[in-house]
């Protein structure tokens, strides 16, 4: 997510200490200079052998309003925001103007295209692609913006977040989308979705529509994504917070998830009544979860997995352990905020997708400590009310002393060697782009990479601190801000970047380019520029067909404006991409990347 929409500073009142001060007695602790960055190499870290060697021309960084991929690969545009997800109910045609209708947006792409997977049918040919649709610009949405307001507009801004399922099939070297397909499914802010663990049905989860605290309507602000190996997505819902008001009184509860009077500016209470917390308080304890979704089942209610924490949840990625147990990763993205980590209680069974119907619905939750000795722990989150627990996480991991990080955005176990890899993005891009603020800490971001030792402990160091020239310590090709991660069966790290419109261009970011997206050998950590997108994008969202033949890319947010929603008079004013139509506006999108010969994507 963009827009300048994360607080630098947050909400964590805890005198728990910061990463920064880690790395700081890190230092100390190894003699180090204040510019080193790889602290420590881990002992035994090692990638399987069998990883292709990184063999595409990198490419320059870029300001145009194109996408751009090296000289021997190819990108097409397959999903828009506005295009018809395929569902049999309709298949309304995207208005250049914005004039669709609230139900036609609950059938078509929503916008922000943000977490996405690809699950297999057949292979690497056809299969079907769930992703997530993070936040809304109501200056594209619409085309007056906001300057009138209705029920009708609230609707289609609830249906223009959520989650996509489309099915999709190559065809004569082309992805195309299957219309109609009985798969085909939008997930909204309306959808109704069960919950279950720990919280379900817990007091803090009831409210007078729903009594019994077990049917949420809605997910929404979904960012980074997860995925389970029987096979379902895993949608996380992160800024929640920003559709709720309370005019009233903000209770410490309500500020430690951010809760302010106005929210930031989406007025869904006033056609809503639910998304004011002065009138309907634990409608906000209701979103803020890892929500599973059967991609299979179009009939089947979402679940929001209420074991694995509340917290501005930005993914969930999967290791499966050797007993196979099931270890989840996730950062919550934002200032000061933890890494977690989710434990299930109970093996996976390969054999029988059934059985792991209910296995994310019981297990440990930890939150991380990172010591300066270069070890860290996973604290568990427990108490008597584990349902009071799991709502209010956050207080459960200031209480049990976990490190504040700089914005946990991604993060992806090494499938074969296990190391794990997190993007902190930094605390203050927008201050580190400010003439007058240029000692901003960790302007630039950086990703971690720790081994774990058991369920309870693990070692760590700093993979990489980014950076432009005469910043940071990349080999290769330089970039700010890493967000998305992903490694592909093969080995390789891919990494993708969120520099805020706010600060893209400006300053020290300004050589940087767009936003972009680099393959990286985890072994050499060197990086390879692979993509660039267009103007006020960020780039989010990867995945591979199991034969590492085809990539999937999302670009979110073209043509964002700095710090603001767009202006509906002039919706080109920053992109017209993908379309480039004279009366159009840019949309986020799906692209298809290939190698013009066929071969493995990144060689
Ligand atoms: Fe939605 Fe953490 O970016
Ligand atoms: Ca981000
Ligand atoms: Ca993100």
């Amino acid at each position: 997510m963009s827009r300048n929409l994360h607080t630098p500073g947050g909400c964590n009142p805890s005198g728990n200490p910061s990463f920064e001060e880690i790395l700081l007695s890190r230092r100390s602790f190894l003699g180090a200079g204040l510019g080193a960055a790889a602290i420590a190499a881990l002992p035994g870290c090692s990638a399987p052998g069998s990883r292709p060697s990184i063999g595409f021309t990198p490419i320059a960084p870029s300001s145009e309003d194109l996408l751009r991929v090296p000289p021997e690969y190819e990108a097409r545009v397959l999903f828009r925001w506005g295009d018809p997800v395929g569902a049999a109910a309709g298949m309304p045609e995207f208005r250049m103007d914005a004039s669709n209708s609230a139900a036609d947006q609950a059938l078509q792409a929503g916008m922000h295209h943000d977490g996405m997977h690809y699950f297999p049918i057949d292979g690497s040919t056809h299969g079907l692609l769930a992703m997530n649709h993070e936040y809304l610009d109501e200056g594209l949405l619409f085309t007056d913006g906001m300057r009138t307001w209705n029920a009708e507009k609230v609707l289609k801004a609830q249906h223009a977040v959520g989650v996509s399922v489309i099915e999709i099939h190559l065809l004569g070297g082309e992805w195309k989308i299957v219309r109609p397909s009985r798969n085909a499914r939008r997930i909204t802010a309306t959808t109704p979705c069960g919950v279950s663990g720990p919280a379900a049905g817990h007091a803090l989860m009831r409210t007078a529509a729903n009594p019994d605290g077990r049917l949420v309507l809605g997910t929404y602000n979904g960012c980074a994504h997860g995925w389970t190996p029987w096979g379902t997505y895993l949608t996380c819902e992160e800024n929640w917070h920003f559709q709720f008001v309370n005019p009233g009184r903000i209770s410490d509860d309500q500020r430690r998830y951010r809760m302010s009077p106005k929210g930031r500016g989406y007025r869904w209470d006033e056609y809503d009544e639910r998304f004011n917390a002065a009138r309907h308080p634990n409608e906000f304890h209701r979103f803020g979860w890892v929500v599973e979704i059967d991609p299979f089942d179009p009939a089947s209610l979402p679940v929001k997995r209420t074991a694995l924490g509340r917290f501005m949840h930005e993914g969930a990625a999967c290791a499966i352990g050797a007993d196979r147990r099931l270890a989840f990763y996730m950062g919550d993205d934002a200032a000061n905020e933890y890494i977690y980590k989710f434990v299930t209680a109970h093996p996976y069974d390969s054999s029988n997708r059934e059985n792991n119907r209910d296995l994310l619905d019981e297990g440990v939750l930890y939150a991380a400590r990172f010591n300066a000795d270069g070890s860290g722990d996973w604290l568990p989150l427990t108490g008597r009310d584990l349902g009071e627990v799991r709502v209010r996480t956050r207080q459960a991991a200031d209480a049990a002393g976990a490190t504040k990080m700089d914005r946990p955005e991604w993060i992806v176990p090494h499938p074969a060697t296990r190391e794990v890899f997190a993007a902190l993005t930094n605390n203050s891009a927008r201050k580190a782009a400010d003439a007058a603020n240029p000692r901003a800490p960790n302007p630039f971001g950086h990703l971690l990479r720790w081994r774990e030792e058991g369920d309870t402990r693990f070692r760590w160091e700093v993979f990489v601190l980014a950076g432009p020239e005469g910043k940071g310590n990349i080999a290769g090709d330089k970039f700010a801000c890493p967000d998305g991660l992903w490694i592909d069966s093969l080995g390789t790290l891919w990494v993708q970047t969120d520099v805020s419109p706010t600060a893209l261009g400006r300053g020290e970011f300004a050589p940087l380019g767009n936003n972009q997206m680099l393959a990286v050998d985890p072994e050499a950590g060197v990086f390879r520029r692979f993509l660039t997108g267009p103007r006020g994008c960020e780039i989010t969202g990867f995945h591979t067909t199991p034969d590492n033949r085809s990539a999937f890319v999302n670009i979110q947010h073209p043509g964002e404006a700095p710090g603001d929603r767009a202006n509906p008079d002039n919706p080109r004013a920053h992109s017209n991409w993908p379309d480039y139509a004279p009366h159009g506006r840019p949309r986020s999108a799906t692209v298809v990347i290939r190698r013009k010969d066929g071969g493995t994507i990144g060689t």
